[in-house]
């Protein structure tokens, strides 16, 4: 039985780390297991500029723990406006690893987002020329499409159409929640890849509704059936190069997550590598584990694999705090509703 196992360290290919004193707060979770993360751009107001993508980088990498390593790889807020030559630029110099398409009004601060997928293109040509990735939410917003569906009718009516229009733009669906979204990326070459976040590894829908309305559950895209998680746990565990580990990790105070119309997100930073690694050796797939938080990704991002590695051990249960503490009140850590034996040494 293995008792011990060595990865190189892992990166996170979606990462919320907010700002202020929410950032000082849980940027030390990821940066104590994490090499570098592509952080997501939906601030209020969002990073839509190279000068804001400058700006936020700085702030991380002040907040960031004495001696930390942990490098943001930064990305752009996609909107109507955004200027071609901005992304072009701030690729070139190195600042910028994807550009962010949030539907208006999908999820959290994506009211910048876009309408008119047409008044994109110019940008989107642009990037499949200089091979800078396009990190996509994919969901629909239609009020009139159930919100269980709004994946499987992005990919059919928004992400295949940018995909034929687009050739070579290399997209990542991110977040995917369904096995519609993981037999689509199947489908497609290496130009496309897909995250999986470590809480839709572990529950479906009926975590959140069943027994009780649980809010630390309730996420974007929000969790679907069992058949659907099981989808992805087959695809995360597989060693299929398309899929790699982003955490989504989203925090969100508890009192914004705890009020009558609450706030979506996860916040798993702190115990993530702990949760994936039960999980793949509840499938007997921990040979897959490196490839999905440490290889796959730095390969389709086109970036070298981190040196140095980490370690988790096996043993007693392992506990975590149940809360980060910020000054604006405490953010609840996931809980995924299971001992944890795996520690991080
Ligand atoms: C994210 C957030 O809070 O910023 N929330 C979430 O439920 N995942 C936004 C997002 O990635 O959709
Ligand atoms: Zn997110």
């Amino acid at each position: 039985m293995t008792s011990q196992i060595t990865l190189k360290r892992p990166d996170d290919w979606h990462l919320h780390l907010r700002d202020g004193n929410m950032l000082h707060a849980v940027l030390p979770s990821t940066a104590t297991h994490f090499a570098r993360a592509i952080i997501m751009p939906n601030l209020v107001p969002p990073v839509v500029t190279s000068a804001d993508a400058a700006g936020y980088r700085d702030r991380i990498l002040s907040a960031l723990p004495e001696g930390s390593t942990f490098e943001p790889l930064m990305t752009l807020y996609l909107t109507e406006q955004t200027d071609p030559n901005d992304v072009a630029a701030a690729h070139a110099s190195g600042l910028i690893k994807a550009v962010k398409l949030y539907p208006a009004g999908a999820t959290t601060n994506s009211a910048s987002g876009v309408s008119h997928f047409d008044s994109v293109r110019p940008t989107l040509e642009r990037m499949a020329e200089i091979g800078l990735p396009l990190c996509v939410h994919g969901e629909v917003t239609d009020s009139d499409i159930d919100i269980f569906d709004r994946e499987a009718v992005f990919i059919d009516r928004v992400l295949d159409p940018i995909r034929r229009t687009t050739p070579g733009l290399r997209v990542v669906m991110e977040h995917i929640t369904t096995s519609n979204a993981v037999e689509y990326a199947r489908s497609q070459d290496d130009t496309l890849g897909a995250t999986i976040t470590t809480h839709h590894l572990v529950i479906n829908r009926n975590h959140i509704l069943a027994g009780g309305i649980k809010p630390h559950y309730y996420c974007l895209p929000v969790a679907k059936r069992e058949e659907h998680r099981l989808a992805l746990r087959d695809a995360a565990t597989s060693g299929e190069a398309r899929f790699f580990l982003g955490t989504d990790s989203a925090p969100h105070t508890d009192a914004n997550k705890l009020l009558p119309c609450g706030c979506a997100g996860c916040f798993t930073a702190p115990n993530t590598m702990s949760i994936l690694t039960q999980a793949f050796e509840e499938d007997s797939a921990l040979e897959k584990l490196e490839g999905f938080t440490s290889l796959n990704g730095p390969a389709f991002y086109g970036l070298p694999v981190n040196e140095d590695t980490i370690t988790l051990t096996k043993g007693d249960p392992v506990t975590y705090p149940s809360h980060v503490e910020t000054p604006d009140g405490p953010v609840t850590v996931f809980d995924p509703g299971f001992d944890l034996n795996w520690r991080v040494e």
